[in-house]
């Protein structure tokens, strides 16, 4: 069976909804299962026959971390390789979870899986150290990156903005940092294709919507495909594009993290969609649920 790891956050819980969709052997597990306790994952997988694991776990405040790096480190670094050595151990194939966040962002063109990661922040540098143990434990892995996530449910910027949409009329938002959204629902859909081949090389993969944008672009994306799915109904909101310095925050963020996908694309020959049908798709099912809890 397959193992989620991390299925309470944003991402696991749509991986597991998907795994539930495709009738996929699964078991799953949240902090009750803490990746830094190796004792307590090894008591949790000895009765099960698991061939993948997808690590979605991970300590993600990325502001919180400048202030709690210890507790970053032991979850993104020492959990990773703790569930790398688990995979080795069962000979599963791992999927280990990453972010556009390794790269300092001081670049212009995407980042390919060939370039070399510099984080800025205390989170970009627990996740490559994260990256560094799982490639040094376990060589059936594929590390994927992504960027930007956010989805139906968890606590992620579209989520924000619909509520910031009901609460402000003038919102002010980051014009100077530069990135593509992801949909979890499409990286989920990726893991299970990538499971279900079961042929993909093992190695470092990137993963995003196709597309770059600033978070600005992003929130007025947001906010006028809204409208026109009755998300929202408040005409006369106005935005404001700052700067980074305008709006400060405990970590420094890459100013650019656009990731290449030709590598997975390649690989899985397919293509990957833009981030506004994405988009446009997630607030689709926000509609739908809020239509089914108001009936
Ligand atoms: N969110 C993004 O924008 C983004 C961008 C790029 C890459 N990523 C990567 O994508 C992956 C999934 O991200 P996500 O946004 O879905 O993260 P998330 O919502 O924060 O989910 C992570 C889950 O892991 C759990 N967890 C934390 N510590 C744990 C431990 N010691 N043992 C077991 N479980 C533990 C968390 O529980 P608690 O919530 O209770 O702590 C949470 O349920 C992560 O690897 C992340 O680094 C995310």
């Amino acid at each position: 069976m397959i193992w989620v790891v991390g299925n309470r956050g944003m991402l696991g819980r749509t991986l597991e909804a998907e795994l539930r969709r495709t009738g996929l052997s699964y078991c799953a597990s949240d902090l009750e299962v803490d990746v830094t306790d190796r004792a307590q994952i090894e008591r949790y997988v000895a009765d099960k026959e698991i061939y993948w694991i997808v690590n979605c776990a991970a300590y993600t405040a990325v502001d919180r971390a400048e202030s709690e790096p210890a507790m970053a480190f032991a979850i993104n670094e020492k959990g990773a390789e703790n569930v790398a050595m688990i995979a080795r151990s069962r000979r599963a194939r791992l999927i280990h979870l990453s972010t556009d966040y390794v790269f300092n962002g001081r670049r212009k063109k995407p980042y390919t899986e060939k370039d070399r990661p510099n984080p800025t922040n205390v989170y970009g540098r627990s996740k490559l150290a994260g990256e560094m143990r799982v490639r040094g434990t376990w060589e059936n892995h594929i590390i994927l990156r992504t960027a930007w996530l956010y989805d139906r449910y968890g606590s992620n910027f579209v989520l924000t903005m619909l509520r910031l949409f009901e609460e402000k009329r003038v919102i002010r938002v980051v014009n100077d940092q530069w990135g593509s959204p992801t949909y979890g629902a499409d990286l989920a859909d990726t893991i299970v294709e990538i499971i279900s081949r079961d042929d993909v090389p093992f190695g470092t993969y990137h993963f995003t919507n196709e597309g770059t944008t600033t978070w600005f672009s992003f929130a007025k994306e947001i906010y006028n495909r809204a409208l026109s799915h009755r998300l929202c109904r408040l005409h006369d909101r106005a935005f404001i594009p700052i700067t980074t310095e305008e709006y400060p925050t405990d970590a420094r963020r890459p100013r650019y993290s656009t990731l290449s996908k030709t590598k997975i694309k390649k690989t899985l020959h397919r293509d990957i969609r833009t981030w506004e049908l994405a988009l446009d798709s997630c607030l689709t099912g926000i509609r739908k649920e809020r239509l089914k809890i108001d009936a």
